[in-house]
């Protein structure tokens, strides 16, 4: 029988709240702003929504550093709105998954004021302290968002380890007592009725600082086993861990289907192609295509069966993908839904950035006075002052900096693209008159009814979801072509990844094959895939289905 889990079925949409939508005129999206937005996302035919952080949070890394797990921060609203949030969204068969960031919390956690006034204090240990004189760290780590990794604190006599920024003390998962306090606070929102969670940076829990581990460290399967049989195992839920050090091996394992640890990862491998290699996001180099399909192969043949992906192109911290990977000028609408085709026909469970619907583009700000993310302004500062000039460090910024997805949703043309009233807390993408949804619903050749006639293809045709995966002519540099197959039905996707015409003949069997859906609406060229050409064909083992379904 077939594993059926709600999940597979199932498409997510990923909301980055304080960007979303503003319901109270401060500038920055708030839980209501959702609340008045499910209908239009129960028209894109999404089933769930995962939520970045909006638990109370200094806000140093935009809610990635926690102060209260069990309570939301006032600038998005309250935890009544939360429950209203789960409600509403459940009228509309919707489930919220939340971001759970259990790698660190923000220093001005409870836990953390405490750990910091003595070494005798109970909550000491709940973060990782190394000895040191004042000025020598114990070691040479750096922190992901720039300086040592460790951070001193004159109070304690000591150094406390941080991943990411000072702000963002990391906890220490080698005592009981934290992961106990964890899953606690996990059964707690379990109860209030969500549909599952995100955890963040979750394969650098288990790090040993003194051996220079920080990701994949010797203990991670055995927390991540313990936290899905203390919690998530009493529900049914989407689980998903975002791991950046993830093989196929050790997805296998993070997403095994006996459900010992979660539902599926995200992994990066596909994501990280586009930079020197050995160096950094920063460090640009053009996309190799054909590594680029035989990477994404890759993962679903070796997953077939024994465990389970996920699909995206676009998260709060990746640029824009019809800018990155597409054209975001002359065939902008094209080549995003040709990277929607080659992405959802693909097997897993698809996630779908907010404004990726409507093809959004990266954005342009003039300077780096302009960007909001730490990220981008540490970079800048590090770079500047090793040299690098003040251009180059910009054009790293505009292909790769988080803020490109972190613009306002452009929901129409008025001003502030009607995402809020008040000045945004950073500047609406300037194209949002050209590209916003209230154009776009009510045009049936639209990025957003193109993706919405996606969702719908995987609701109705099962071979999106079962179907085996073989890549067809690894080798091409234009083409991007697969065929899938369920033992009932077959599809074939095919997709031309550049602006230029492409030699293309189908293969052979396909030729009275019917069409799902395409992106060009004349009939197609003979013996040519036009520039970002893309469809997806279907061989159904009864004849009667394809009409049904066209
Ligand atoms: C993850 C989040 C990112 C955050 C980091 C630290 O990578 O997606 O936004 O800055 O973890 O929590
Ligand atoms: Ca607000």
């Amino acid at each position: 029988m077939k594993d059926r889990r709600w999940w597979k079925t199932a498409v997510v949409y990923q909301i980055y709240p304080r960007s979303f939508q503003d319901s109270n005129g401060d500038g920055i999206g708030d839980l209501q702003g959702i609340v008045s937005r499910l209908d239009y996302l129960k028209e894109l035919g999404i089933d769930a929504i995962w939520l970045s952080p909006v638990c109370r949070s200094p806000q140093d890394d935009n809610g990635y550093d926690i102060s209260d797990y069990q309570d939301i921060d006032p600038m998005f609203g309250t935890l009544k709105d939360m429950d209203e949030l789960i409600a509403e969204a459940k009228k509309r068969g919707i489930r919220i998954i939340l971001d759970l960031v259990l790698n660190h919390s923000s220093d001005e956690h409870r836990w953390f004021q405490e750990a910091k006034k003595s070494r005798d204090n109970p909550y000491h240990d709940y973060y990782v302290w190394r000895d040191g004189e004042e000025g020598t760290p114990p070691n040479d780590m750096r922190a992901a968002f720039g300086g040592s990794a460790w951070q001193w604190v004159p109070e304690v006599g000591q150094y406390y380890f941080h991943q990411f920024s000072v702000k963002q003390p990391d906890l220490n998962w080698e005592n009981p007592k934290v992961r106990r306090e964890i899953y606690d606070m996990i059964l707690w929102w379990m109860a209030r009725g969500v549909g599952g969670f995100r955890l963040d940076v979750i394969d650098q829990i288990a790090k040993e600082p003194d051996k220079k581990i920080t990701g994949n460290g010797p203990r991670l399967h055995e927390f991540i086993r313990e936290l899905s049989r203390e919690t998530f195992q009493k529900g049914d839920l989407l689980t998903v861990g975002e791991a950046w050090g993830a093989d196929t091996e050790r997805a296998k394992l993070y997403s095994n289907p006996d459900g010992s640890e979660f539902s599926m990862v995200f992994q990066f491998e596909h994501m990280v192609l586009d930079q020197e290699e050995g160096k950094e996001k920063w460090d640009l180099a053009p996309l190799p295509f054909v590594k680029l399909k035989k990477t994404l192969a890759k993962w679903q043949n070796q997953l077939e069966g024994c465990g389970w992906n996920s699909l995206f192109w676009e998260n709060h911290d990746l640029p824009r993908i019809v800018s990155r990977w597409g054209d975001d000028g002359e065939y902008r609408e094209l080549s995003a839904k040709m990277l929607a085709v080659v992405l959802h026909g693909m097997q897993g469970t698809p996630f779908v950035y907010q404004g990726e619907e409507l093809g959004m583009t990266n954005v342009r700000f003039p300077d780096i006075t302009w960007y909001q993310d730490i990220e981008s302004i540490n970079l800048y500062r590090e770079r500047t002052a090793a040299g690098y000039t003040s251009e180059e460090v910009m054009e790293s910024i505009y292909a790769k900096g988080r803020d490109n997805a972190r613009t306002p949703m452009q929901w129409d043309a008025s001003e502030n693209a009607g995402f809020t009233e008040a000045k945004p807390w950073i500047p609406v993408n300037p194209n949002y008159r050209e590209i916003n949804a209230a154009s776009q619903i009510k045009d049936p050749s639209s990025v957003f009814s193109f993706y919405q006639n996606l969702i719908s293809l995987r609701k109705t045709w099962p071979v999106f979801v079962d179907g085996d995966f073989s890549l067809l002519f690894p080798e091409d540099p234009q083409i991007f072509a697969y065929t899938r197959d369920d033992g009932d039905t077959r599809l074939l996707v095919c997709a031309n990844f550049t602006g230029e015409k492409a030699a293309f003949h189908l293969p052979a069997g396909w030729e009275g094959a019917g069409r799902l859906i395409r992106n060009y609406e004349d009939a197609p060229e003979e013996g040519v895939l036009r520039p970002y050409e893309a469809f997806i064909l279907a061989i159904p083992s009864h004849a009667g289905e394809l009409e049904q379904n066209q």
